[in-house]
């Protein structure tokens, strides 16, 4: 089957859909999806790309989330750290799985590089690329997320829109497949495990804490952590905030962000702060439970961002721009930029927040939005 470069012809074609997780916010996000082809009897199967694969941010949400055990896992894209080397390692393993299985379709989700990997190995082969999250922009198009969306939309034939903006904004670009407005997947996610996770959870037993009385933060984007200047005003902005409101800060630490601490040798600095405890990043019912309880999160997490809003939390974003420009509109959410001023400024400014806006994605269900377009127009 492998021996000559041919796409796919559709008779060699099985009627099953691959999804492809590879991140931690993949694996959250599909998760809701894999759901709803298993209630729905739509027979799929999953490619987990590999990666991220250290366990608290792989391991950990296969089991909170009950994910089946992936067909294929991609163990060698651990071994490269550049954006091209790690993209074309999962782009030869996901092309050598979908030889062997030959699904019809493969669906995607957001704006990682295994996304677009995915996407491109499957549109070489003539499958039926479907993206979520399509036509979301607003993120600065240096940045991986904002070139690889705007790059997989433009290859994929069908694009799951969240929102009526997104799904203008790929009417204007023009895009050669079918727009559909479905959702978010991350709604059906949070309304699926919230309150699981207040059952299950005991994080903030074990942590000593009570309700509305800490911030939590998550950083881990390129552009936040990999420059030293903004980490440090970062670290700068943690001091002042801590300072200012005694309040305690709970900073669950995503690898890279402990690397670039350590190589930038800051992290004595960070660890010296009174009141903020840094932890290791947190299971999805701990962190779920984290996060509805605080009285402020400042993230530059796309996934954060929006659960915030969700579950009436305030928000600082930690960045000068957001695509989740709902979560601005309704006042859940401000831009923080990447100052100390401008972080410490938002951050009082949030913290006096009544938490009375309305929930801006809505009801939820994109899964079974998305699987019933699978069903009935694609297999
Ligand atoms: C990736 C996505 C980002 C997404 C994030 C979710 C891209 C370009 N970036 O960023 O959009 O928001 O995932 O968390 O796709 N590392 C580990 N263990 C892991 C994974 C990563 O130690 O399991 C360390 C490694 O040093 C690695 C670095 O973190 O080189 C960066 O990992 P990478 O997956 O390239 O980017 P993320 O920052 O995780
Ligand atoms: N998350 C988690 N544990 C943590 C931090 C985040 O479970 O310690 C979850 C969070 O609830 C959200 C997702 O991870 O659903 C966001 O992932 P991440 O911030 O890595 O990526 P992004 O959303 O920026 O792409």
């Amino acid at each position: 089957m492998k021996t000559t470069i041919k796409t796919l012809l559709s008779t060699e074609m099985q009627d099953k859909v691959c999804v492809v997780m590879g991140t931690r916010p993949g694996m959250i996000k599909q998760s809701a999806l894999v759901r709803a082809l298993e209630r729905n009897g739509v027979p799929f199967f999953i490619i987990h790309a590999g990666q991220h694969y250290s366990p608290e941010l792989d391991r950990v949400f296969f089991g909170d989330l009950g994910i089946p055990e992936p067909l294929y896992r991609l163990e060698t894209v651990k071994n490269f750290s550049t954006h091209a080397g790690q993209t074309a390692e999962m782009l030869k393993g996901i092309e050598d799985c979908l030889f062997t299985e030959r699904p019809r379709a493969i669906v995607v989700g957001g704006d990682a590089n295994c996304n677009l990997a995915g996407a491109l190995a499957a549109r070489k082969l003539n499958l039926v690329v479907c993206h979520e999250e399509a036509g979301v922009r607003g993120c600065n198009w240096n940045v991986p997320e904002g070139h690889n969306r705007t790059m997989i939309d433009h290859i994929s034939d069908y694009l799951f829109a969240p929102n009526e903006a997104a799904a203008k904004n790929l009417e204007n670009e023009s895009v050669q497949g079918k727009i559909r407005v479905t959702g978010s997947l991350i709604v059906d996610s949070v309304r699926e495990n919230s309150l699981i996770a207040c059952r299950k959870s005991t994080i903030l037993k074990t942590l000593s804490l009570h309700p509305r009385e800490y911030i939590l933060i998550t950083i881990h984007h390129e552009e936040t952590v990999d420059y030293i200047e903004v980490l440090s005003n970062v670290i700068e902005a943690l001091k002042l905030i801590a300072a200012d409101t005694g309040r305690k800060i709970f900073f669950p630490i995503h690898p890279r962000t402990g690397k670039r601490l350590r190589e930038f040798g800051l992290w004595e600095e960070a660890e010296s702060i009174a009141g903020l405890h840094i932890i290791d990043p947190q299971g999805y019912f701990d962190f779920m439970t984290l996060l509805s309880n605080a009285c402020l999160v400042m993230t530059d997490s796309g996934g954060v961002i929006q659960e915030s809003s969700i579950l009436h939390t305030p928000c600082v974003t930690i960045s000068n721009y957001t695509e989740w420009l709902e979560t601005l509109e309704c006042g859940a959410n401000v831009l923080g930029g990447t100052t100390a001023d401008g972080i410490r400024l938002a951050a009082g400014k949030m913290l006096s927040s009544a938490c009375n806006w309305k929930d801006p994605f809505g009801g939820g269900s994109a899964s079974e939005r998305i699987t019933s377009i699978i069903k009935k127009e694609i297999l």
